[in-house]
């Protein structure tokens, strides 16, 4: 059994998680933070050497606690998914890199901004189409209560297409409105026509095979940071 910990517990992405993990046969769930639950993530990594030490914390919070949870999961030698989105991972490079060598227990961190596998598709297709056609642009739709924008997704949309066309990234245009939970399109143009690439997100339940899946494979990654669900897909 994988003892999993959820960062972000009461959130909307959180309280989905939980119940995933809950309905998952090779998982448990042993510990939920948040300061809406009066429960800190350092108080679940306390539980170190008893029955509720988790193997992974999988981290949907905010922006501005992302990777100092990050962090502290990765002193405490537990593996991270890491869901939040809009935060700088660079200091976990260097994390992983000053420890290399060291004595510490090696924690490994899975960053995905998306783990649909609607939007890991339509990220790879979209990198594809870059290749072709001359210009492309992204419009990522969000619910209003999103913290960052643009969205981690399209972001890295316009990495991956930069990447494969050798050309600027393409530019974002965020849209948030209720009613909405995720949705992304990928318009490429070229000599009298348009391509048109779009993913949408009904329900939270759509990132949680993902998800389980980050939390199954997280412990045996070659590199950390990992990023993108992709990497344990092709
Ligand atoms: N990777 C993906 O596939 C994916 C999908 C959807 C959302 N997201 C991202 O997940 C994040 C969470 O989204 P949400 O809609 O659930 O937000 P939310 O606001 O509903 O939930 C965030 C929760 O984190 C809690 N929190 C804040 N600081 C904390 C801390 N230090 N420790 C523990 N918990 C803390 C808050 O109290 C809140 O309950 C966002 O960054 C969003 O962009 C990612």
């Amino acid at each position: 059994m994988i003892k999993v910990a959820v960062a972000g517990a009461a959130g909307r992405m959180g309280q989905t998680v939980c119940e995933a993990v809950t309905g998952a046969e090779d998982m448990e769930l042993v510990g939920r933070a948040d300061p809406l639950l009066g429960t800190t993530l350092a108080d679940l990594l306390d539980n170190a050497a008893t029955e509720l030490a988790p193997d992974v914390v999988v981290d949907f919070t905010q922006p501005d606690t992302a990777l100092a949870n990050a962090l502290q999961c990765v002193r405490a030698g537990v593996h991270v998914v890491i869901g939040t989105t809009g935060f700088d991972p660079a200091p976990l490079y260097e994390a992983d890199a000053a420890r290399a060598g060291s004595e510490s227990r090696r924690a490994n961190v899975l960053i995905a901004p998306n783990f649909a596998i609607g939007a890991v598709l339509m990220m790879r297709f979209a990198a594809e189409a870059a290749r072709h056609m001359q210009k492309a642009e992204i419009i990522e739709l969000h619910h209003d209560r999103k913290l960052d924008a643009p969205s981690g997704t399209a972001k890295r949309t316009a990495e991956l297409m930069a990447d494969a066309s050798g050309g600027e990234p393409p530019p974002i245009h965020s849209v948030r409105l209720p009613g909405l939970v995720a949705n992304q399109e990928v318009i490429l143009g070229d000599l009298a026509q348009t391509l048109t690439i779009r993913h949408d997100t009904i329900g939270r339940e759509s990132f949680m095979p993902g998800v389980l899946l980050a939390v199954r494979r997280v412990g045996s990654l070659e590199h950390s940071p990992t990023v993108g669900l992709e990497s344990l897909l092709f």
